[in-house]
């Protein structure tokens, strides 16, 4: 068995550090206007305009079932996606609220049919809910609010309760853990407390977990789904560590103890998780299965973004980022599932990455650069049964030592190296793997 331990959590989190890959999922009106899911507040678009979008939201090529045969494929366990974002649409059918799917042309609840396809392809399921809400009348306006410029903005925030406001959060989570059986994830997004106006606008105040009432909040989760797991965007440490649009280099630790923790990097395709037609900052392939492997020899998951056109489907540089996953995954997920970061014992070699199977039975050794005929592998003399290439299992010898060769006489080897001999020509997969099978 590797030897780590993290923090202990409310939540049931053994499923998920074995699964390490899940989708997010980010839809809403703002796959209309296509730029950004923040683009009410980014453009301070009035009420007016952007109730033409809710007027017209119609995806009428929704194929929930399609978005989870892809996922399957590229080797996602669990999804998770956005019932409401911070605009504050909901996708589900809420007798909270007439600013739903429901009332819409599109006249159907997204929720259901996507926990439907999605357990139906046996992928675990998930809600986003957004603690910011951008439409609800009882929301203060503050410095993230589209009516934050307004000239009257202060007297439009007059008489907004925000105990109003949680405890509509509160009977939405009610809605949405009691209606669609078992969720396994819930997703709150996000805290900003101290992030208050300066100047004219000094009335202006962040919100955290007083603002949420975030402990009568999770309360009301936990009662009904006890073994949950939930981010810690509330501001009440819960099960889930949230690094968003950076990639942790070692294992996430609690700010306090310093106990590792239970961690997972969200991340995009391209720089938005509304789909946003006009970005170009689309990841490449290499990147894209880079950030996993990394993210795992880290310790920590992965929940990598789609953002759906309005119509409903993905667009094809989603699908194809998809499918450089599905490629990768369908030979070399044995190194991802059921594994985590690598014995400290074990130090990798220049531009590769470890990860171990959790019994400890297994190395992998990815290899980001595939070096000319040998791999040194530090500290391994003496401790390897066997190794193949992951994804066609075929033997790859090695030596101890130095390297075998006349020339090589006066090589400085380390009598600990593993030296691996390598065909010259690199496996065809993006980023190849080596399962070295211990002692
Ligand atoms: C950010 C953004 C948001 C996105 C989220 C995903 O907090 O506000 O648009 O949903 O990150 O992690």
């Amino acid at each position: 068995m590797t030897s780590y331990v993290t923090r202990k959590t409310p939540g049931d989190t053994s499923w998920f550090t074995h699964d390490r890959f899940g989708m997010f999922i980010h839809f809403g009106l703002y796959a209309m206007p296509a730029r950004h899911e923040w683009v009410k507040t980014n453009e301070k678009i009035s009420e007016e305009h952007y109730d033409l979008y809710f007027k017209y939201f119609n995806p009428d090529l929704y194929d929930p079932r399609d978005w989870a045969r892809q996922a399957k494929a590229a080797g996602m366990k669990y999804v998770v996606m956005t019932t409401k974002h911070h605009e504050g649409f909901c996708l589900f059918d809420s007798q909270y609220t007439d600013y739903k799917s429901t009332n819409t042309p599109c006249g159907k609840d997204l929720i259901k049919e996507y926990v439907d396809a999605f357990r139906a392809e046996g992928l675990r399921v998930g809600f986003y809910y957004s603690l910011i809400d951008w439409h609800h009348p009882d929301f203060p306006i503050d410095v993230l609010h589209p009516r934050r410029d307004d000239a009257d903005a202060f007297e439009q925030s007059q008489g907004r309760d925000m105990h109003k406001y949680a405890e509509y959060m509160r009977n939405q989570v009610t809605e949405l853990l009691t209606n669609y059986g078992k969720i396994d994830i819930l997703w709150f997004d996000f805290s900003y407390d101290g992030r208050d106006g300066d100047g004219a606008q000094s009335w202006m105040k962040g919100k955290g977990k007083n603002d949420w009432e975030a402990d009568k909040l999770i309360a009301t989760a936990r009662s009904l789904q006890p073994d949950i797991i939930i981010d810690n965007r509330t501001d009440i440490e819960q099960d889930l560590w949230t690094p968003e649009q950076y990639q942790p280099v070692k294992w996430v630790t609690h700010q306090e103890t310093g106990e590792l923790v239970t961690w997972e990097a969200c991340q995009t395709f391209s720089g938005s998780w509304g789909y946003y037609r006009d970005e170009q900052t689309w990841k490449s392939p290499e990147m894209l299965i880079r950030m996993l492997v990394n993210t795992v020899s880290c310790g920590g998951n992965l929940l990598m973004n789609v953002g759906p056109t309005s119509r409903g489907y993905l667009d094809y540089r989603a699908e194809e980022a998809l499918k450089v996953y599905a490629d990768w995954m369908k030979y070399n997920s044995r190194s991802i599932y059921g594994c985590t970061m690598a014995e400290p014992e074990f130090t990798a070699p220049a531009d590769c990455r470890y990860t171990q199977s959790v019994d400890g039975s297994r190395l992998y050794l990815h290899m980001f650069a595939y070096p000319f005929a040998h791999l040194r592998l530090p500290g391994l003399a003496g401790k390897v049964k066997y190794a193949q290439f992951l994804h066609d299992g075929s033997e790859v010898l090695y030596t101890e030592g130095s390297i075998d060769h006349f020339s090589a006489k006066d090589e400085n080897g380390d009598a600990g190296d593993l030296i691996l001999y390598l065909p010259p020509v690199k496996p065809h997969t993006l980023v190849p793997v080596i399962e070295l099978i211990l002692e």
